[in-house]
């Protein structure tokens, strides 16, 4: 969630550049990262999602759609941020089982300057039920809720927008049934931001998941209600610039030779046969363009724009507290839950049950090396989390700590992260050699792994953690040195 203080300083910036009525929405996959919450992650993951929905509220946004990812933590903790929340959760398909009325809002209307838009939400449908037998909640195929809910909007709305958890395939079905869907806005897992592509009536359109990008649009909605070719309007911009260039010429050669020989130089004749094609063409597509305004008819037009969220821009101030208190209140749960009755306090964790040894076994034979090894960054890594007053928080330990290796997992229970022996409190060797209790005892070279290869550091030095790492580089920064002997 820490990109959202960067998105919410660009929202007000933009806004405030340009002075236009606006409408902010999303697409959904806006509470959790995964459709399934393990029950170590639920309690840290919710309180962060408490922390997305006041945000998000704050940030004056309008509707954001019902993901699949949002249910994680259940229809009724989503039903209680629905209450908390100043926008609308929007879902025409998870209705109620026992009358298929929805159970948020299928859709809400907005006006926006004097254009009335209709929003509609749709939760991805994959045929399968994820609700408890006892729970009065299913979702249903989008075939059927949309016929007659776009119906209904068509009849009042300049404009509809439908945010929609489904995949770019579904959407590009739903664009040839239904025209008067004018934008689609996708949540779906596809990972990069898209830029809006006309498919039949339809724009579709999706930014990256994980709240790296913010993606705004300047829309110049017309009577017409189709967008416009964009192709007629750049020519027309096209020869403008080309009839500029050629002005330009003509002049220079008029002041270069002002007598009378510029009648019989062909270049001058050429340029000046060239400007009047030009201009008889700008007329002409002007003119085209004029009438269809005059009848209405004038395509409508888009200006499509991606903000990467980069670590170097301003924050929000008061999102910015939110993002700081509600990682706090995670911390402090995890706190809890490290020491609660239900998973082993620290102590009770015995290193020799784990995979992991800990790098102080490695110490005795391996002096030089570890000596190096401390001074990196890495040793250090807890120690950093500590300083954040983050180090009860799971979202952060798995690449501050020594846990995995290579789809070799310390657990399946992520709780055990937050009461872990203290040998394993650093991004230790094990991270980059492997698991190395069977080589500690054999000695043995075949036991352990030498050099780490670049899918070992990209676990953790992901482009949104570490833009600029390099593997070349910095495995030179990190490596130990080789044993004098
Ligand atoms: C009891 C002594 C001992 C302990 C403990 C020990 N090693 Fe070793 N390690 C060795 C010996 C001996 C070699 C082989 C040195 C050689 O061939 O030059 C070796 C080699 C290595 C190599 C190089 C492997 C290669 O293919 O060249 C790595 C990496 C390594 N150890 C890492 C570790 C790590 C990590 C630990 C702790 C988990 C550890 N060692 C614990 C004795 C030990
Ligand atoms: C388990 C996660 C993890 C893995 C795997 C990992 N790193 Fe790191 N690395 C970190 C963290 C966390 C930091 C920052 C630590 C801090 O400052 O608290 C860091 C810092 C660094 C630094 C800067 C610090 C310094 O001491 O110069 C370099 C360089 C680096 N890592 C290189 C690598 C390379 C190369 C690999 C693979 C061989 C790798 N890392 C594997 C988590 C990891
Ligand atoms: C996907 C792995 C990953 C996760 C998750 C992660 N970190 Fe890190 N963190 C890194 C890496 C890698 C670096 C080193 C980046 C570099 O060298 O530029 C780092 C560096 C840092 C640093 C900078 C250390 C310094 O001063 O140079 C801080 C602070 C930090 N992390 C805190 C956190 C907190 C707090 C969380 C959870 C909210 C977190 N990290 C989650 C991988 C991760
Ligand atoms: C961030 C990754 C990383 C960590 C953490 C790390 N190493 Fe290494 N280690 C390397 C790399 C890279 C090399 C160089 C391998 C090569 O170039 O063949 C290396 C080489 C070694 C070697 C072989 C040295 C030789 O004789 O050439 C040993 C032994 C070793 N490491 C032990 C350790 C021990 C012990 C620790 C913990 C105290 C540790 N390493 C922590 C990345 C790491």
């Amino acid at each position: 969630m820490g990109g959202l203080s960067k998105k919410a300083y660009q929202i007000k910036n933009i806004h405030g550049l340009q002075q236009l009525p606006f409408l902010a929405v999303d697409g959904g996959n806006l509470l959790f990262k995964q459709k399934q919450l393990s029950p170590a992650l639920l309690q840290q993951a919710k309180i962060t999602a408490e922390g997305i929905t006041d945000i998000y509220s704050l940030m004056q946004y309008d509707a954001v759609a019902v993901g699949m990812n949002d249910l994680a933590a259940g229809l009724t903790f989503l039903k209680e941020q629905a209450g908390r929340a100043d926008f609308q959760w929007l879902s025409a398909n998870l209705v109620r089982k026992s009358d298929t009325e929805p159970i948020f809002s299928a859709s809400i209307t907005r006006k926006v300057g004097d254009i009335t838009v209709g929003i509609i939400g749709l939760t991805a449908y994959d045929g399968k039920i994820h609700f408890p037998e006892n729970e009065d909640a299913a979702i249903l195929p989008y075939d059927m809720v949309l016929p007659g809910l776009v119906a209904d909007l068509a009849a009042q709305c300049d404009m509809i927008i439908l945010l929609s958890n489904n995949s770019t395939n579904q959407n590009k079905e739903i664009s040839a049934s239904y025209p008067d869907i004018h934008i689609i806005i996708q949540s779906s897992s596809n990972s990069r931001n898209s830029a809006p592509q006309l498919h039949n009536k339809s724009l579709i359109m999706q930014t990256v998941n994980k709240g790296k990008s913010l993606g705004w649009m300047l829309v110049n909605w017309q009577k017409s209600k189709v967008w416009g070719r964009i192709g007629s309007i750049k020519e027309l911009a096209n020869k403008k610039q080309e009839l500029d260039g050629i002005n330009g010429r003509i002049k220079r050669m008029e002041r270069r030779e002002p007598n009378d020989g510029l009648p019989d130089n062909p270049s001058y004749q050429n340029l000046l046969a060239s400007r009047d094609r030009l201009l008889s063409e700008i007329i002409f597509l002007e003119n085209k363009q004029l009438e269809l305004k005059e009848t209405g008819m004038a395509p409508s037009t888009y200006e499509n724009h991606f903000v990467a969220l980069e670590i170097h821009l301003p924050d929000h101030f008061e999102v910015q507290k939110i993002v700081e208190a509600t990682k706090q209140k995670v911390n402090e749960a995890g706190r809890s839950q490290g020491s609660g009755k239900s998973s082993p306090a620290r102590s009770e964790i015995s290193l020799d049950k784990l995979v992991f040894t800990g790098w102080q076994a490695c110490a005795q034979c391996h002096t030089a090396q570890t000596e190096f090894w401390k001074k990196t960054d890495h040793a250090a890594a807890y120690q950093t989390l500590i300083e954040q007053e983050q180090q009860f928080n799971l979202d952060c330990l798995p690449c501050h700590v020594t846990a995995e290796y290579k789809g070799i997992k310390i657990s399946d229970d992520d709780a055990v992260l937050l009461s872990l022996p203290a040998v394993l409190q650093q991004v230790g060797c094990e991270v980059c050699h492997g698991p190395g209790r069977k080589h500690a005892a054999s000695q043995d070279p075949a036991d352990i792994s030498r050099k780490p290869a670049a899918s070992t550091c990209l676990r953790c030095h992901t482009p949104e953690r570490d833009e600029e790492f390099n593997y070349g580089n910095d495995v030179e920064k990190i490596a130990c040195p080789a044993s004098k002997r």
